[in-house]
């Protein structure tokens, strides 16, 4: 099966696209014929030699990223039978394994796709979806009402966050830059904030919580806005340590988390885009073979929404 791997880390042109052997599904795992792979940023930052699970690959490896998927089941399991439309966070964090034509998944972290949307663009929800979840609602215990602040509302997790926070009933800012605003407007925020401008948050604040989805300065500022009660979390883990210090310091609530994969929720976030009540914004979709490419968008820090990588035709 053709898949996207490295085996050093380095610029995005370390990615090499050929022939790897299929996937060996273990017991109580699921063989996926991938439709889709969805881009993150902890992809990319992995394949740089950045964050926690690249100082867990050590220094031999041949590692196949992605841990979002949309495809066909295409083996037999008691839950799944073989050509159920499926989307999963799979293999998080060491295993990886979606950009391929074929992936094994435990079975218990598939959810069944959105028949809204195509399967392939399904591929864009689970990470992204779930640390927006996870964020607003089990770290963050968002209530309607609440004055939400979501940093990077554009992106991919911002993008949903926001819709997330306006269908919970809170009030929902969001900042983007200048060009991005109209698009925050769509995704239903309240309150759309350009970065460039000097003292947005200042002026829009206090928040009770606050979603920063870019850490290090961009969180830092952030702080003397929340709430005296309130909660930053942070998400970018880099800096998440940094932030919760400056946090302890200026007696502010500050959390770092990291996502986990959770089908239950995911289910939650699919019933949603299958109701219209949130809707997933894909940008970007790159054949497989242009995964370098796709990791220099993403590199570059300015994605709307998501990136997808399709696989061959012939795949699905
Ligand atoms: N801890 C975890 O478990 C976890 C899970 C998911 C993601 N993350 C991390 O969280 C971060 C966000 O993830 P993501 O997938 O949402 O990233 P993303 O899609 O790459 O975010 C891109 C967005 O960032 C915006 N942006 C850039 N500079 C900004 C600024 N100064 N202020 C506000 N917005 C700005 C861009 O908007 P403009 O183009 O308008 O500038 C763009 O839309 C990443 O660092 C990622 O690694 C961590």
């Amino acid at each position: 099966m053709q898949a996207l791997y490295y085996s050093r880390f380095g610029a995005a042109d370390t990615l090499t696209l050929g022939a790897l052997p299929m996937p060996e599904p273990a017991p109580g795992e699921v063989l996926v014929r991938v439709a889709a792979a969805g881009l993150n940023p902890i992809d990319v930052k992995t394949r740089a030699g950045k964050g926690f699970v690249a100082a867990q690959l050590g220094t031999a490896f041949r590692f196949v990223p992605g841990y979002d998927l949309a495809g066909e089941v295409a083996s037999q399991h008691p839950d799944w039978p073989a050509g159920t439309a499926v989307v999963g966070m799979v293999n998080f964090p060491l295993r990886g394994g979606a950009c391929a034509e074929y992936c094994a998944v435990e079975a218990g972290v598939l959810v069944a796709a959105p028949r809204r949307i195509p399967l392939a663009d399904a591929a864009g929800l689970p990470l992204a979806g779930l640390t927006a979840w996870q964020g607003l609602f089990q770290h963050g215990a968002l209530t309607s009402g609440q004055r939400l602040l979501v940093l990077a509302g554009a992106g991919g997790v911002g993008h949903l966050a926001v819709q997330l926070g306006r269908w919970a009933g809170a009030e929902v800012a969001a900042t983007a830059s200048k060009g991005n605003l109209a698009l925050l407007g769509e995704l239903g925020a309240h309150h759309c904030l350009d970065y460039g401008q000097p003292d947005v948050l200042e002026a829009a604040g206090p928040w009770d919580l606050i979603l920063d989805l870019m850490g290090g300065d961009v969180g830092l500022q952030a702080l003397d806005c929340l709430a005296p009660e309130g909660l930053l979390l942070t998400v970018p883990t880099l800096t998440a340590a940094t932030l919760e210090a400056a946090g302890a310091a200026r007696q502010r609530r500050v959390r770092g988390y990291t996502v986990q994969p959770d089908a239950a929720q995911l289910e939650q976030l699919v019933a949603l885009v299958d109701r219209g009540d949130v809707t997933l914004h894909i940008s970007q979709r790159f054949p497989l073979a242009q995964g370098a490419e796709a990791h220099r968008l993403v590199e570059g820090g300015h994605v709307q929404g998501k990136v997808i990588l399709e696989m061959p035709a012939a795949a699905v």
